[in-house]
């Protein structure tokens, strides 16, 4: 049966926010070390202590913005460790991610040079858990004040002359739990103290996030918009794809069976429901929809690579979990009047990466060909669709076969991506491009593979890399496409 698609190219619903294309990279294993610093004296290239081959590929992947420095490492970190002479910096404990030795030589300078590089918006992290809001204070002080005060000069003896933009700034992260468990009220009223001290200087205009609910916890998000939506900008949701148990075993990246396939792109699927819930209450208390949703937090999590020290969190990325960047960035396209910014955990090595290091070598992972193709709806216009397709079964369980969203860029190309998540069968779809000419042009670009597991590696870097699409029959303004199981697709269309 067909799969029927409507596009209203002139259904215009507000902007697609870029931020949606967010990337979140922590003290984490090797996401930072190795994974984007290795120092400058390094065998391997680098610019000023970032491996070039990594800048590149990230670079081409248009970084809106990239939060940093955790995660639940973000609640442990104190910035002060961080700047100065590097040999002088205070080497720490990462208790929380393998017990490392952490030697504090990538700090505010070096993640700020690496956001200048990739010309990214930077998304600060502060600490609640365990810092002081002093400290909280004065690192958005040392950052952004130009004038004469304690901390600008304290910068400026460090080699940085003039203050740098800092737009987004978090205030603690999963305060529920490895950032200081806390109940919501108790929370709520230490976001409403520390959020007081992280001033606006000069032009310098902070947008504050307060750290949300963990998946469901509803009561969270009542509970901080009820006592502190006035005096926040963005409230977060962290949501994982897990097709396990997390405690129990979360499942293999790469040895997976095709009911863990399903069970995967309903776990992925399920952050519509939460995305719909957690907006009902936010919408309860902001019905102008002024307090951004922050998904800061999302991605695949299954068990770590066998061999490789479990604090890491290093995974191997297949045609898989392309399909779950694909479907959730179609969730968060289609709801962008409230969702205002998500970010992948994690953009290099950790989780669901963009990039995976080994040495001096570099592979790209399906899901960052997902992120390179889907960026044509960054600040683009969100077009009207309506969509009915295809129930597939597998066993007892249900699946809609296809996942759509589409926008419309500035030049007036209208761009739809479109995920068929059957790991069986092809599915055709009948495309009806409302509001637009019948003299049509039509590109596609698409990513999929045969195996379900399929993933690219230091041996064959390029199993998985999108091809030109071209299985489509226009016929007016209407399209009749095939998609072959297993693919994320996205066509464009200038008329
Ligand atoms: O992304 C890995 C971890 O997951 C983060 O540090 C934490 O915030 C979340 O629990």
């Amino acid at each position: 049966m067909e799969n029927n698609v409507v596009v209203n190219a002139d259904g215009v619903q507000g902007t697609i926010n870029k931020n949606i294309y967010g990337h979140f990279a922590e003290h984490l294993g090797r996401c930072i070390y190795e994974g984007i610093w290795v120092g400058e004296d390094s065998s391997i290239p680098n610019t000023k202590g970032i491996r070039n081959d990594v800048l590149g590929a990230l670079k081409e992947l248009d970084i809106p913005v990239l939060r940093w420095p955790g995660g639940c490492f973000a609640d442990e970190y104190h910035w002060k460790d961080g700047v100065g002479p590097r040999e002088n910096r205070k080497r720490m404990v990462n208790t929380h991610w393998g017990g490392m030795v952490e030697n504090n030589h990538f700090g505010t300078h070096e993640f700020m040079l690496l956001c200048e590089l990739l010309e990214t918006e930077p998304y600060i992290c502060g600490n609640v858990g365990s810092g002081t809001v002093q400290e909280m204070s004065e690192w958005v002080e040392y950052m952004t004040f130009d004038g004469e005060s304690p901390m600008a000069k304290w910068r400026q003896e460090n080699g940085r002359e003039e203050a740098w933009n800092l737009t987004y700034f978090g205030v603690g992260n999963e305060n529920w739990g490895c950032g200081g468990n806390m109940r919501p009220q108790y929370y709520a009223d230490l976001y409403r103290r520390f959020q007081t001290y992280v001033r606006n200087y000069g032009d310098n205009k902070v947008y504050k996030i307060a750290g949300g609910a963990n998946v469901d916890n509803f009561n969270w998000t009542e509970v901080l918009m009820r006592e502190a939506a006035h005096l926040m900008d963005g409230l977060s949701l962290h949501y994982y794809a897990i097709p396990g148990d997390f405690w129990k075993g979360k499942g293999s990246a790469t040895d997976f069976t095709e009911d863990e396939w399903t069970i995967t792109m309903q776990k992925a699927l399920h952050i519509e429901e939460l995305i719909t819930k957690h907006s009902t209450i936010m919408d309860k208390y902001d019905p102008e929809k002024r307090v951004g949703m922050i998904v800061d937090e999302w991605g695949t999590w299954f068990d770590v690579e066998p061999g490789t020290n479990p604090g890491f969190l290093f995974q191997q990325n297949t045609i898989r979990d392309a399909l779950v960047a694909g479907v959730s960035l179609n969730i968060f396209n289609n709801h962008s009047d409230r969702v205002q910014m998500a970010n992948i955990a994690q953009t290099v090595n950790v989780l669901q990466a963009m990039v995976l290091t080994e040495g001096d070598k570099m592979l790209l992972t399906p899901t960052y060909h997902v992120f390179e193709m889907y960026k044509v709806h960054q600040d683009a216009k969100k077009l009207a669709i309506d969509v009915k397709v295809n129930s597939i079964k597998h066993g007892d369980q249900f699946l809609p076969q296809v996942s759509v969203s589409a926008s419309k860029d500035k030049k007036g190309k209208v761009n739809i991506s479109l995920c068929n998540m059957d790991k069986d069968s092809e599915a055709t779809i009948n495309l009806d491009l409302r509001g637009i000419v019948d003299q049509i042009k039509v590109e596609g670009r698409i990513l999929t593979s045969k195996q379900m597991n399929a993933r690219n590696t230091f041996e064959e870097p390029e199993t998985v890399k999108p091809t030109v699409f071209e299985d489509y029959k226009i016929n007016g303004h209407k399209l009749d496409i095939s998609l072959p199981s297993k693919s994320v697709t996205v066509i464009s269309i200038e008329s």
